[in-house]
């Protein structure tokens, strides 16, 4: 079976993580097809890095955007790749695998459909129901283009029957939940480490906004030391309904800096644009900035906090598993099951958020609706089952 792999963004990563050690050792042909959504080396090489995946075949370099020019420059790029030489010889591939909910998703849809290729969706069936959101376009769309759907929880199946796309849908759980519990195993114990002053980043591509070695997001080798114990909260920020309104984001980052303990922000480049932007200064209170971390660190810095807040999808998920309470800046959430016993709660007014994140311990739960760590195999078996 040959199998294209078409990533682009942070949490796609880790989902690719899973998928490409699943593939190992099979006698499958898989290849990887990076577009450069993500290209400051906090989002993407120090991924591919610690987790172990394998140097994409192709990476396309196509970089940040509008949606309209973001997408559509990776579309008319992968028409070139899904077919050409580089991958397979100029064979044609058994599937294209397509990850989550990012432009990139929604591009390698697209350009698969209109080849005539088979498409899968890793992580299909989640919803929102928010339109407003831009993943939640692309993950709608990808799902109807779709022709194998990977859902990862009975929730995900119910809402492809209720669209009608029960044929075409398999449950095989949640392939982050395979790369956290792995990670965890690993990192539990071992001290918290963060990106010290002293530490230079790769610089960030010409023409791009910012980059990740930013100065201003480098931290004394003293903070690790200063947080110990489990007396700070983690926080992260980036999506567009958190952070491209300036009055939103500055009450957010305020309601954050008036916490009475201190909060690591994982600053996001996203964030960190939109708050200079802004004129919101973010060293204020007790927010105590990074940059983002690698996987590792990330999950050794939850493991060792009393909780966090944030707008991420993947994150309230892994907050979840790790048990550590999660206080969610949206809505409304595509992973309910984390709500459960209060592990997640949803804080979409800021002006909340000291009650929130300060609420009695959750009570303990026992199921596991994000499946046995074994996600990964059963995808790899349901594309050949289907080839
Ligand atoms: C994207 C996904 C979102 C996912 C997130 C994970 C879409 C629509 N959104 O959001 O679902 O949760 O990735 O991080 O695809 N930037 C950099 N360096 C980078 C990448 C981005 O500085 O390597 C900055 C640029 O200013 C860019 C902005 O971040 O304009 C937004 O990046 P983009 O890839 O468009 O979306 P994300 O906000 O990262």
């Amino acid at each position: 079976m040959k199998v294209i792999s078409v990533v682009g963004a942070r949490p796609q990563f880790v989902k690719l993580a899973a998928v490409a050690e699943a593939f190992r050792g099979t006698g499958h042909e898989h290849r990887i097809v990076h577009t450069g959504q993500h290209y400051d080396a906090d989002l993407s090489d120090v991924f591919f890095a610690d987790l172990r995946i394998p140097k994409p075949d192709v990476h396309l370099g196509i970089g940040s955007g509008g949606h309209g020019a973001q997408t559509g420059a990776m579309l008319a790029a992968l028409d070139d790749v899904l077919l050409g030489d580089t991958l397979f010889g100029g064979e044609r591939p058994d599937w294209v695998l397509v990850y989550g909910d990012t432009n990139s998703t929604l591009a390698a849809a697209v350009s698969a459909v209109k080849l005539h290729l088979p498409l899968a969706h890793l992580e299909a069936g989640l919803r929102s129901h928010n339109r407003r959101m831009p993943e939640e376009h692309n993950r709608v769309l990808t799902d109807h283009a779709a022709d194998l759907l990977l859902a990862p929880t009975d929730l995900a199946v119910r809402n492809l029957a209720g669209e009608g796309l029960a044929e075409r849908t398999v449950m095989v759980g949640d392939v982050m939940t395979d790369i956290l519990l792995r990670v965890r195993d690993a990192v539990d114990g071992k001290p918290l480490e963060l990106p010290g002053e002293d530490e230079p980043h790769a610089a960030a591509p010409a023409g791009t906004v910012g980059g990740a070695g930013a100065p201003d997001l480098w931290q004394d080798r003293g903070l690790a030391d200063e947080l110990g114990g489990r007396g700070y909260l983690v926080a992260t920020v980036h999506r567009a309904e958190n952070t491209d309104d300036p009055d939103r984001l500055r009450a957010i980052v305020e309601g954050l800096a008036a916490l009475p303990l201190p909060v690591l922000l994982l600053a996001h480049p996203r964030l960190r644009d939109k708050a200079a932007a802004a004129g919101i200064p973010l060293r204020q209170g007790s927010l105590r900035v990074t940059r983002p971390l690698p996987y590792p660190q990330m999950v050794r810095a939850v493991l060792g906090s009393r909780g966090v807040v944030t707008d991420s999808g993947g994150l309230q998920k892994e907050v979840f598993l790790l048990r550590r309470p999660c206080t969610t800046l949206r809505t409304e959430t595509e992973w309910p099951e984390t709500l459960d016993g209060g592990w997640n709660r949803l804080c979409p007014d800021p002006a909340g958020l000291a009650d929130t994140v300060l609420r009695d311990t959750p009570v303990p739960v026992t199921g596991h609706p994000y499946g046995d760590g074994h996600a990964a195999e059963k995808v790899v078996a349901a594309l050949a089952d289907r080839t």
